[in-house]
């Protein structure tokens, strides 16, 4: 699989958009959509647009309940000057380090979708890297953590959802999969895997996350970009805003069906 394109609309019909971009996902890790056609209201038209696409199983979460399942189709990601910026990376604006989303989540979806309500004035945003770049340069660079992350199985948690894969995990196939997210391994795993856990992160912190590897997506209005969650990694850049809901975007993920 290529690992990133763009995707121009010449229709506002979700069904139409929809079959182009189940096309490309067949092989690209990363698509950015971008409306050149008014869509009207957005929500009407990703929820048809989601449908089309895959099977709906993510659900929200509440940040302020332990992260406990909402049962919502679309969970908000909104700048709010209410909430302390180091609560929650979902309401601040502070760069996000590297990770999957479903780290934790036990049938995870196959792929994630944002769609952009309103920007932020300056920066925001979202980060990717492809597993080949990264894979060559740890083999080069970090070959001791690449065999440690590739060998080990992990467990990551959040309120009653678990999950154990290795960090990295190269499939027969070639495929690279990652599982991964520095803040959500289970409390009581072994010292060994939290040291581990944490190499990885330095790792990253230190020598990718800022790097020319790094391929960022900014989202206009209307534009959406949908990643399949364990085949790239993904952040976010910093931001400037000036009020709560500066910068919204609607976040989603599916099941791929094929
Ligand atoms: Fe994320």
């Amino acid at each position: 699989m290529d690992f990133i394109t763009d995707i121009k609309l010449r229709t506002n019909d979700p069904v139409q958009a929809a079959s182009i971009v189940k096309d490309a996902l067949k092989k690209y890790k990363v698509i950015k959509v971008i409306p050149e056609w008014y869509l009207g209201d957005l929500r009407t038209f990703y929820d048809t647009f989601v449908d089309q696409l895959g099977e709906a199983t993510y659900d929200a979460e509440d940040f302020t309940k332990g992260g406990i399942k909402t049962f919502e189709r679309w969970s908000e990601i909104r700048y709010d000057a209410d909430i302390p910026d180091m609560a929650a990376y979902r309401h601040s604006k502070n760069a996000q380090p590297l990770h999957t989303d479903e780290s934790y989540v036990s049938d995870p979806a196959d792929v994630m979708l944002f769609y952009c309500v309103n920007k932020a004035i300056k920066g925001g945003s979202t980060t990717f890297i492809d597993a080949n770049v990264l894979v060559n340069y740890m083999t080069e660079n970090a070959p001791e953590l690449l065999q440690k992350l590739t060998t080990t199985k992990v467990r990551y948690k959040k309120a009653n959802e678990e999950r154990t894969e290795k960090i990295i995990d190269i499939k027969e196939s070639g495929q690279i999969h990652f599982n991964f997210n520095y803040y959500c391994i289970d409390k009581d795993e072994t010292e060994e895997n939290k040291a581990l856990n944490k190499e990885f992160f330095d790792f990253l912190q230190t020598y990718v996350a800022h790097s020319h590897m790094i391929e960022g997506v900014t989202l206009n209005p209307g534009e959406a970009v949908l990643w399949w969650d364990e085949l790239v990694l993904h952040g976010r850049n910093s931001y400037d805003v000036a009020k709560t809901n500066d910068r919204f975007i609607w976040k989603t993920g599916f099941k791929w069906i094929k």
